[in-house]
């Protein structure tokens, strides 16, 4: 299919008139036994090397984990790999993805840092023992691509958000367009804090996106502004400190978010969605919240 980077290559005009993709109902944890942070590849990290709370990561995991399975959506949680530290972040080594002929497909990352590159086979294996069919880049050039981290399915529809620049690279999303025909938009990151798209970007419903403006290119904003109906902001401070756009609605209902995000949580329920406030504390000195902890699979 096609890769688009700017409003004048769009040959549709909603989002509406594309084809519908069914939604996954399960989410896929990693437990977070041997969760630290021991090594600095995003600035959130720096200055937490060690400094982990294990007993008090322990139990936001399960917090988060309780709150899928109250909400209806059961929870497989694998086990975690000692000396990958970042699996826990469940978001990042796979794209699921179900064709329209019904088949479960799912893309694997190459992860950017050397250092997680190990935690794919892992996830892998279980997309294996679940009949999968599995699909790596063939292009030898494409050095980046973390899954979900950055590849964003709009809800409802076949359409994908692809962010690029920190850690999946454009090229990616021209081989997953083409071999899974599918449609994709292709956002530029450009601020080094925001270095996954989930990190600024959070699809609420088929009509809502909840956003960090300042993440993103003017031909990205004006892509986003051009496909959904409503899109609300998060302020710089939220979006920055305590990651209000890793926010996660996984029924266009309840919206799952850093426990604290003040302006995000009122300008959320305003718009009527429910908000589930979470503490995701100790993650954050990794660089990442709620989003990244898990992976919706079908
Ligand atoms: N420490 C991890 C990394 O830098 C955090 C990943 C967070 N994941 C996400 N989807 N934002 O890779």
């Amino acid at each position: 299919m096609r890769l688009y980077r700017s409003t004048a290559e769009l040959d549709f005009d909603s989002v509406s008139q594309l084809p519908p993709r069914a939604e996954p109902g399960r989410v896929l944890m990693v437990r977070p036994d041997y969760f630290e942070v021991a090594y600095v590849i995003n600035p959130h990290m720096e200055g937490h090397v060690g400094a982990v709370d294990r007993q008090r990561a322990q139990e936001q995991w399960e917090a988060l984990r309780g709150t899928y399975e109250r909400l209806g959506f059961p929870v497989i949680a694998l086990p975690g790999v000692e000396g990958l530290p970042d699996m826990v972040f469940a978001a990042n080594q796979s794209l699921p993805f179900q064709s329209p002929e019904g088949e479960r497909r799912v893309w694997m990352s190459r992860m950017h840092a050397p250092e997680r590159r190990p935690e794919v086979p892992y996830i892998e294996a279980w997309y294996r023992s679940e009949g999968y069919r599995i699909d790596h880049f063939l292009d030898p050039e494409i050095s980046d691509f973390e899954g979900m981290g950055d590849a964003i399915w709009h809800p409802g529809h076949m359409l994908l958000w692809g962010g690029y620049g920190f850690r999946s690279s454009l090229r990616a999303y021209e081989e997953i367009a083409r071999r899974w025909g599918v449609r994709v938009i292709a956002l530029e990151l450009r601020d080094p804090d925001f270095y996954h798209l989930d990190t600024c970007f959070c699809a609420l419903d088929e009509r809502t996106v909840l956003i960090y403006p300042g993440a993103f290119t003017r031909e990205g904003l004006a892509l986003i502004g051009a496909l959904w109906p409503r899109v609300l902001e998060a302020p710089e401070s939220e979006a920055r400190r305590l990651f209000a756009c890793n926010a996660h609605c996984p029924d266009g209902r309840h919206v799952l978010i850093q426990a604290g995000c003040r302006e995000t949580i009122r300008c959320l329920r305003t718009q009527g969605f429910e908000v589930i406030e979470l503490d995701t504390g100790e993650y954050l000195k990794s660089g990442g919240s709620v989003f990244c902890m898990k992976m919706m699979v079908y």
